[in-house]
């Protein structure tokens, strides 16, 4: 094994899971070894303690006259359940079909952790890098960035740059470089409906009184009419349209034809908002979704009860120029008009981020694509992004500066999910792109 995949499979190891406070000691570890490579490596760090996960901030010798560019990245982890769909345990990394399998091979520690390789061998080979770097890694983002922001308001003299990249996003297939230059925003909450002061005998009292669970079901079916739109009252006002040059490249994007979504979805039938392609419906179009429902008896067999309580939990994902906090303003009256008689509601707000929107035409966006090409030798295409990575928009509108999306992702790569992987080949690419971008962005 090389000394690159020892060290990402060093870093694999950590638990770092960040919404977990179980895992907090692993998460702080993880920062540290992250402290001991990059000062390993000739760089200058810093650990900075949050009411949260620490953030790491790393810089080579600063030189008046050189571009400064800023990477992010993220070294904590999403959950690993349901553990028993993993083919090997999530935090014991091995190489199986050219792929690395371990949570958070792709999202984001083998992303991330390419740009610091690029630059220990930059730094190996050529003694220095073409430009000001500043590394900012965080160990939240998988819960919403919440102490970031103000770490970048209180440090924003020392993190000022001209540019920033991010290998925290997705290829749109194999081989095929691939450059955001959107991200869908998001906002969160839960709802809990009470009806019964407790649970009852279903015989006994059902059909005298109000059922949570199905009060529940109708609330969640309320979002959206029969054809699929959302059908919350001004859910779409501030949605800008797509571009007619967007409509047209995003035709044939490879691996986003109808079969290539059913193939690695498992869906049997396409289904979504009417009058749009698959790519426009992730990429340029917002959503309602149900994460996940509770109520009643879930047990084997049958349980003749009637719930006391249902919840469900919900996210939608926004586009240019919705606004998080107004979009919850009008989900939650949407809620409150909404809810079957005879329970009781209560909203809980949840974390949100901003929708991002690049200039793909930009100099800086050039650059980003330029380096995409040196490392795979294509010409990159240029696509938004249905997920979301909620601290983006604010590094641009703090310091004023593009954001380059540089994904590494790829459609079958299982990030969230059980047996997340990254192919070797990407890690390598991955390497070869931060040499690349470097050298791009000092021109
Ligand atoms: N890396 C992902 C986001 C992503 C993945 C964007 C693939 C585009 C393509 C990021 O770590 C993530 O999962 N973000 C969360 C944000 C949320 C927890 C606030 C998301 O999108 O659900
Ligand atoms: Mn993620």
């Amino acid at each position: 094994m090389t000394k690159q995949l020892e060290d990402l499979f060093a870093f694999l190891r950590f638990a770092s899971i960040s919404t977990d406070s179980n895992h907090t000691k692993e998460v702080h570890a993880c920062a540290e070894w992250l402290i001991h490579k990059l000062s390993e490596m000739g760089l200058e760090t810093e650990l900075h303690q949050t009411p949260g996960h620490p953030i790491v901030v790393a810089r080579n010798h600063h030189v008046e006259g050189k571009k400064t560019c800023l990477i992010y990245g993220h070294y904590d982890v999403q959950p690993v359940d349901p553990i028993e769909l993993w083919d090997s345990p999530p935090f014991e990394p091995e190489i199986r079909d050219g792929k690395i399998w371990a949570r958070g091979a792709t999202d984001n520690k083998g992303q991330m952790l390419a740009h610091i390789l690029g630059v220990e061998q930059t730094l190996e080979e050529e003694d220095e890098l073409p430009v000001n770097l500043i590394f900012l890694f965080e160990g939240e983002e998988e819960i919403g960035s919440p102490n970031l922001v103000p770490f970048m308001k209180k440090h924003q003299a020392s993190l000022e740059c001209d540019v920033i990249a991010v290998s925290d996003t997705g290829m749109v297939a194999r081989g095929v470089p691939t450059m955001g230059y959107g991200l869908r925003g998001i906002a969160c909450c839960e709802v809990t409906l009470t009806g019964p002061s407790g649970d009852l005998h279903s015989g006994i009292y059902g059909g005298a009184v109000a059922n949570p669970a199905t009060a529940i079901a109708r609330l969640v079916a309320s979002l959206h009419d029969s054809e699929g739109r959302i059908a919350i009252d001004g859910f779409y006002d501030d949605v800008r349209p797509l571009e007619e040059w967007e409509h047209k490249m995003w035709k044939d994007i490879p691996g986003m034809s109808e079969q290539d979504i059913l193939n690695v979805t498992g869906s049997t039938e396409l289904y979504g908002e009417p009058g749009y392609s698959s790519a426009e419906r992730l990429w340029a179009r917002p959503t309602a979704e149900v994460n996940g429902i509770g109520s009643g008896y879930q047990g084997e067999g049958s349980k003749t009860v009637l719930p006391a309580k249902a919840i469900a939990k919900f996210s939608f994902r926004l586009v240019p120029d919705q606004e998080p906090k107004d979009i919850m303003e009008k989900v939650k009256k949407h809620f409150q008009e909404h809810c079957p008689d005879g329970v009781n509601i209560e909203v809980r707000v949840g974390h949100d981020g901003k929708p991002f929107y690049a200039d793909p035409h930009s100099e800086s966006s050039k650059a980003g694509q330029a380096a995409l090409k040196a490392a795979f030798g294509k010409e990159p295409v240029l696509i938004r992004e249905g997920g979301s990575i909620p601290i983006i928009q604010d590094m641009k509108e703090i310091f004023g500066v593009e954001a380059l999306m540089l994904g590494l992702a790829l459609p079958d790569c299982q990030i969230h999910a059980p047996n997340e992987n990254f192919y070797v080949e990407n890690f390598e690419q991955g390497i070869a792109l931060n040499r690349a971008l470097l050298k791009e962005l000092a021109k």
